[in-house]
């Protein structure tokens, strides 16, 4: 006889009836690309599948990283062609950054990370055993001139590697200017750092295009730059794929490791279903479509939040990626306001939590991936009562 155990969960989050969640940045189910995916699938399974169902090759499925170069290479915001050799294929960005820090940092090295940064990215590198410290940042991502001091200052550890969202950044939803990007890569040098970009919002862009990745703008030597893409946000992320741009040094370094020599090509299966999804154009298909539906999505927020909340906040409307990020110039702590917004049926993220400091208390971040329009004004309303009712109590 078996004895009865609670079910196990089949996905990350599981958001309660009633609840309008503004914290996940989790795309909604039903932009999940079910159509292409079975015609994906039954293209690569077509001919018996000798090659999708066998070990991968190190570097990733040939086939997608000579579709992928070939599509980069045609994206408004890759100003230089991409050349197969300079991508490896990744389990995802989450993946290829633990993948990155093992082989590049050893225990006790010092990282650098935006003020604020991405907040998951913290106990990646406490995994790690990485000491993690902020770099200011401003209305155009990482201040340049804060990390010049702080590189020539004795009283802060030299960084083995400094990691960065520069476009549309997780939260603040900033841009990182090509000369700042260039900048950087200058300052990798000279110091002898390692830049880790995370630019997984890169092609989601609802107006003008960014700036190209940052390891387009390192173009000597062994290399200094790996910029970091993924299909989570263009796709779907259960498939567990993305790539990463880096000089041919730095992929060898990723296809010689230990991980790729025994298990082989990371997520092949999936790339191959990939690799049909771009030789058919369904990927460009499915990307507009995305950008429509999220500068919907980027309207109806500014519109409720300007109704809403206007005389309380301050937010710039992103141009691209998943994340509004707020903040309330009337005092408001939102670690303090998180549970009465909660009583009101919805949810986000507090400001702290994208800190390694603990700063922007009086910041959120709301995502606007998971809800339609009428969703997004609704958990903003909600989110307006309990500041109001907080407010009562300030
Ligand atoms: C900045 C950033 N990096 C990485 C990830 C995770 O990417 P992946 O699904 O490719 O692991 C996310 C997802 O929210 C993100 O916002």
């Amino acid at each position: 006889m078996t004895r009865a155990e609670p079910s196990l969960p089949s996905l990350l989050i599981s958001i309660p009836e009633g609840v309008i969640d503004l914290g996940w940045g989790h795309p909604s189910p039903h932009l999940h690309p079910v159509d292409i995916l079975r015609r994906a699938a039954e293209i690569a399974l077509a001919d018996g599948a000798p090659v999708p169902l066998q070990y991968g090759a190190a570097q990733g499925y040939g086939p997608l990283l000579h579709s992928l170069a070939e599509f980069l290479s045609a994206q408004e915001s890759y100003t230089t062609p991409i050349s197969p050799s300079e991508l490896f294929l990744t389990a995802g960005a989450s993946q290829a950054i633990d993948h990155a820090t093992t082989l590049f940092t050893r225990t006790g090295d010092t990282v650098f990370v935006e003020e604020p940064t991405y907040y998951l990215i913290q106990s990646i590198f406490e995994d790690h055993g990485l000491n993690v410290v902020g770099v200011p940042t401003d209305k155009d991502g990482l201040r340049m001139d804060a990390l010049e001091v702080m590189l020539e200052s004795p009283d802060v550890p030299c960084p083995r590697m400094l990691y960065i969202i520069p476009t549309y950044q997780n939260p603040s939803g900033s841009v990182l200017p090509s000369d700042r990007r260039r900048k950087l890569v200058e300052l990798a040098q000279q110091h002898g750092f390692l830049v880790l970009a995370d630019e997984v919002y890169n092609l989601l862009h609802y107006g003008d295009p960014p700036p190209p990745p940052i390891a387009s703008f390192d173009v000597s030597g062994e290399g200094c730059v790996i910029s970091l893409g993924s299909f989570s946000k263009m796709l779907a992320p259960g498939l567990r794929i993305g790539w990463l741009q880096a000089r041919a040094p730095i992929v060898r370094r990723f296809a010689n490791a230990g991980l790729t020599i025994s298990g082989g090509g990371l997520n092949h299966f999936t790339s191959t279903l990939v690799h049909a999804v771009l030789e058919r154009g369904m990927l460009q298909d499915n990307i507009a479509h995305l950008r429509r539906t999220y500068a919907e999505r980027v309207s109806a927020m500014t519109a409720a939040l300007r109704r809403h909340l206007d005389d309380v906040i301050e937010f710039t409307a992103p141009g691209g990626g998943y994340f509004f990020w707020l903040t309330f110039t009337d005092g408001t702590n939102t670690d303090d306001l998180l549970p009465i917004a909660q009583e009101h049926g919805v949810n986000y993220r507090p400001g702290a939590a994208f800190s390694a400091s603990g700063e922007f208390t009086g910041a959120i971040r709301l995502a606007f991936a998971l809800y339609e329009p009428d969703m997004l004004a609704e958990g903003v309303r909600r989110l307006a009562a309990a500041h109001r009712e907080f407010r009562g109590y300030m």
